[in-house]
């Protein structure tokens, strides 16, 4: 990868990476830095930190950081030449045409989303046309009007094996391109390669991602043949449990950012069309920890809409737990008057689900609900079953005045004095936040454990001598000009590769006197090695900074390692290992 210097630290300067960051973290100043909620681990206390000067960022709960390009990676999941592009977008920079980077990748990103595109016209076009007669009275029987059928894009898959792959390749798509976006498959007969249309006869309704990409199709059957639905498996653009459907209509539609969410696409745009235009589905799987996460960044709550049956429910039960993570306010609605969004709306009008919709009982009320359903709450035994499982829904709330409400509402429900059950709650309340800080507390011992170290495993073979290669790269990070005073010590002399490898870096930029910024580094280094340099940099406003550490450092790495070949057998030439079975017997 070679990206122009000048390109990168025109790129550099007009960043921010603060800007950057609010975008998805609420950050609040503390001193020369920036605090907030890590969006890469769960936590309750702030421990992901912004620096602005040095334009990073680090987490002293999970250990990532890195840079503005490290941040979008990570955050959006991109490759570093696609978080590159994205940052270049939007400080209005043009991407180097002559940048000797590999483009293959995101050009075969772009014909893929190319070929979605036309295959949506061209499935669009079948369902107006004849053969799609059939299928447009299917639509419009299920009470979609001719409108929200175009404004979904929805469209016909022929019933035929060749129809789409004729089309497309008139216009120019070659088989290996059909084949790689999942529009075609590929089968082998008699040593011969075929290509056949993957969606045929079917409903087509495109997934569209908020850029306007068409990123992936789900074929609905016309009738109860199986299986019932064929989405489109995972290609360069786009990765079963992570796309949203109608979320690219529904963040318009969402001033007061509450996302609805519901199990099919048919109930989203139903939901749609009856005036519900911030309802979105999660695509062929149960909601992932993406999803949750996408969702949690369009809206402040999400109002579960799942279906009321057994399925339908354990999948609102799941979603509850990992939306619970984000932090985002949750509701569930039981739905009444039909089995699912579509079917209330097409029995009762919209009048209906919105009834549905303001009396949703909120996440603390559904869970209470539930252990009340499962206790006879006329015996004392069942009694104090439930309220043991209402306190445990209660101990979750952070907000005592929340706590207050539902205690109230169990004291008089129950006539139980609502001091001893605030009294309870709040002692599981605290007995939950004391194991939490606990358990933080052994992530962090676990994580400082040499052994552990996934970014750097050396560390093990020499926890001191890696230690005095982290204070020896933070010090030269701080201080370049000190590579000229200390000893020439060489990369490898590093105990560490994963330090020789930084080591190495800095020191080629040191003596080109290019500068040391973390976004530079980006290109070279994975997101989570990113972590461990950001990390480095801020050991650096830790240590002493003297050229006296740099040398005591340096001495340091270079015993251990002598050490480390006496120790080590395996790891010694047999030279060395002779000397060292000399030692032996002389010891005895
Ligand atoms: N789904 C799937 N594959 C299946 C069945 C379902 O990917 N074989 C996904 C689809 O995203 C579907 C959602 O699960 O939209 C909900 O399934 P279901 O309720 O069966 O389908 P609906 O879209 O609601 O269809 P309909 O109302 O026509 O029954
Ligand atoms: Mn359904």
């Amino acid at each position: 990868m070679a990206l122009g210097e000048e390109f990168l630290s025109e790129l550099r300067m007009r960043t921010d990476i603060e800007n950057l960051i609010s975008s998805y973290v609420v950050l609040k100043r503390r001193g020369k830095t920036l605090v907030g909620l890590c969006p890469f681990h769960n936590e309750k206390t702030p421990s992901f930190t912004v620096y602005p000067e040095s334009q990073s960022f680090y987490c002293f709960g999970c250990g990532s950081g890195g840079d503005a390009v490290t941040f979008l990676r990570k955050i959006e999941n991109l490759d570093y030449i696609d978080a590159i592009k994205a940052l270049a977008d939007k400080v209005g920079m043009t991407m180097p045409d002559e940048g000797g980077y590999d483009k293959t990748i995101s050009d075969k990103r772009r014909r893929i989303l190319e070929a979605n595109r036309a295959a949506a016209r061209y499935f669009h076009s079948c369902l107006m046309a004849p053969e799609g007669r059939e299928a447009l009275e299917y639509l419009l029987r299920r009470g979609l009007t001719k409108k929200t059928i175009a404004s979904f894009g929805l469209g016909f898959a022929p019933n035929s094996w060749h129809s789409l792959i004729d089309h497309m390749r008139s216009l120019g798509f070659t088989r290996q391109e059909l084949v790689s976006a999942n529009l075609a498959n590929e089968s082998i007969k008699n040593d011969r390669k075929n290509v056949y249309d993957n969606f045929r006869n079917r409903l087509m309704f495109p997934v569209i991602d908020i850029r306007g990409n068409v990123v992936a199709f789900g074929g609905r059957v016309l009738d109860d043949s199986k299986p019932k639905y064929i989405n489109t498996s995972d290609t360069l653009v786009y990765k079963k449990g992570q796309g949203i459907f109608a979320l690219n209509l529904a963040k318009n539609g969402n001033s007061e950012r509450k996302l609805i969410l519901a199990e099919g696409y048919m109930d989203v745009i139903a939901l749609h069309q009856a005036g519900f235009t911030n309802a979105v589905a999660c695509l062929g799987t149960a909601l992932t920890k993406e999803q949750a996460g996408i969702i949690a960044r369009y809206a402040d709550e999400v109002i579960l809409s799942y279906d009321n049956d057994g399925a339908g429910q354990a999948a609102a039960n799941r979603a509850i737990q990992i939306f619970s993570k984000t932090g985002i306010k949750i509701r569930v609605l039981s739905l009444s008057g039909g089995k699912d969004p579509d079917e209330i709306i097409k029995n009762h009008g919209p009048e209906r689900f919105r009834a549905l919709l303001q009396g949703a009982a909120n996440d603390t009320e559904y869970k209470i609900l539930k252990a009340r359903n499962k206790y006879d709450v006329s015996t004392d035994d069942g009694k104090v079953s439930f309220l043991n499982e209402a306190t445990d829904v209660l101990s979750f709330i952070s907000n005592s005045i929340e706590r207050e409400v539902y205690a109230s509402r169990l004291s008089g429900e129950l006539n139980i004095s609502k001091e001893a059950i605030l009294r309870e709650a709040e002692r599981k309340y605290k007995a939950n936040r004391r194991k939490s800080e606990k358990a933080q507390f052994r992530q962090i011992q676990r994580d400082s454990q040499p052994s552990n170290d996934p970014v750097n495993p050396d560390r093990a073979k020499s926890p001191l001598g890696a230690k005095a290669e982290d204070v020896l790269l933070a010090t030269i990070m701080k201080n370049p000009d000190f590579l000229e005073k200390i000893d020439d010590i060489q990369p490898e002399e590093f105990i560490t590769s994963f330090n020789a490898r930084v080591f190495a870096f800095l020191r080629d930029r040191i003596k080109q006197n290019l500068p040391l910024d973390l976004s530079y580094f980006s290109g070279s280094f994975t997101p989570e090695e990113m972590g461990r340099i950001a990390l480095l940099q801020t050991m650096s406003f830790t240590v002493s900074n003297t050229v006296a550490e740099c040398s005591d450092c340096i001495k340091t790495i270079r015993r251990e390692k002598a050490n480390m070949i006496k120790v080590d057998p395996a790891g010694a030439s047999d030279e060395e290992f002779l000397k060292l079975f000399q030692n032996k017997t002389k010891d005895t």
